[in-house]
């Protein structure tokens, strides 16, 4: 094998129609399809060097040293790579997000996009999109979405190598804005790995899994269709649908604060108004408030007078994961 460093660069997603449970949480195989929209603008880049000096894995984020569960789920998932490649070498591997890391905002989706992309690359794999979908899913479920562009959908299945996530509309189809109102900095007590572990235990994680096949078709329709309305009606049930789940797992799941139901309510009462806005939240209190371009400004001056909402990012639809020529330095 040649030695070499490759570079890549991948998107956070936002999920329409969530991903809640795993038939098998070693493989992150989903319980149920998801559908999400690459986020333009969140973005994680990551360098990968495969080393014949290093005795372990080293990992650096946003030029910090980082050990523990987070360095070892790192470290689990360039063992695939590695047993894919039937290399043995060890790696150096350096990431940073041009978003805040403490505003909440799940980074593992684009953190193990751009990881499986350039650990791929630099040990000279060259895998196809699907291949690469598959292998991002098993770092984090998520992350086999930000893989292909635009608008994607994560195929639930019982076998490892038929569960990933394909593009079936592309960023330009439609220009929905993601504004993103940040109400809680704080780094949630039960992450998504642990949540999806949970989900099983709620009773009405069997109601939510019977009724998720009709809310995706429906959502995907609304999306190509263009059908704010309908879109709208799905993305919010299936939100809540979700946190009814997490609200009634053992142990429940509890991430919404005074400030999250402020912006939902506000939503809903623009709408009401005639603005076509919706919102969605995934494991933690922020809110997602999706929207027109066209309403995008508006919008967003509005969520920065909600009291409790120190901060509201942006995010348009984005492309699929990239290579670069531009290396993530510890620096
Ligand atoms: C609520 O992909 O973060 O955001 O596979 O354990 O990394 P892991 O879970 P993750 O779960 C995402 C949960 C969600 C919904 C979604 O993005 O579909």
């Amino acid at each position: 094998m040649q030695i070499r460093r490759a570079t890549a660069c991948a998107f956070s997603n936002l999920a329409f129609c969530k991903y809640w449970g795993n038939i098998d949480d070693a493989l992150r195989l989903p319980a149920s399809s998801s559908i999400s929209m690459n986020l333009a603008g969140l973005t994680t880049t990551t360098s990968v060097e495969f080393l014949p000096e290093l005795t372990h894995d080293e990992v650096f984020i946003g030029g910090q040293r980082v050990e523990g569960e987070a360095a070892a789920r790192v470290s689990r998932h360039l063992a695939h790579v590695r047993g894919m490649a039937t290399s043995s070498l060890y790696a150096h591997v350096s990431s940073e997000n041009n978003f805040p890391m403490g505003a909440g905002i799940a980074s593992s989706a684009s953190a193990f996009a751009a990881l499986s992309l350039a650990a791929t690359s630099a040990i000279g794999l060259h895998l196809s999109e699907r291949e690469l979908s598959v292998l991002a899913r098993l770092g984090s479920g998520s992350a086999s979405r930000s893989i292909p562009g635009g608008f994607v959908e994560w195929h639930a299945a019982p076998r490892h190598e038929d569960s990933y996530a394909e593009s079936f509309a592309p960023p330009e189809h439609w220009a929905l804005v993601d504004l993103i109102a940040i109400v809680s900095r704080t780094h949630k007590t039960t992450g998504s790995t642990e949540g999806h572990t949970i989900a099983a235990t709620s009773p009405l994680q069997t109601a939510r899994l019977e009724s998720a096949p009709a809310r995706l078709a429906a959502c995907k329709k609304a999306i190509l269709d263009h059908d704010f309305p309908t879109f709208s009606e799905v993305v919010e049930l299936d939100s809540t649908v979700m946190h009814a789940v997490m609200m009634t797992g053992t142990p429940p799941l509890f991430y919404w604060q005074p400030a999250t139901l402020a912006v939902m309510e506000s939503v809903r009462h623009w709408r009401a108004e005639g603005f076509n806005v919706c919102y969605t939240i995934d494991a933690g209190a922020n809110v997602h408030c999706l929207c027109l371009a066209s309403d995008a400004d508006t919008i967003a001056a509005k969520l920065s007078d909600i009291e409790g909402v120190s901060e509201v990012l942006r995010a348009t639809p984005g492309g699929p994961a990239w290579l670069t020529e531009q290396p993530v330095t510890n620096t």
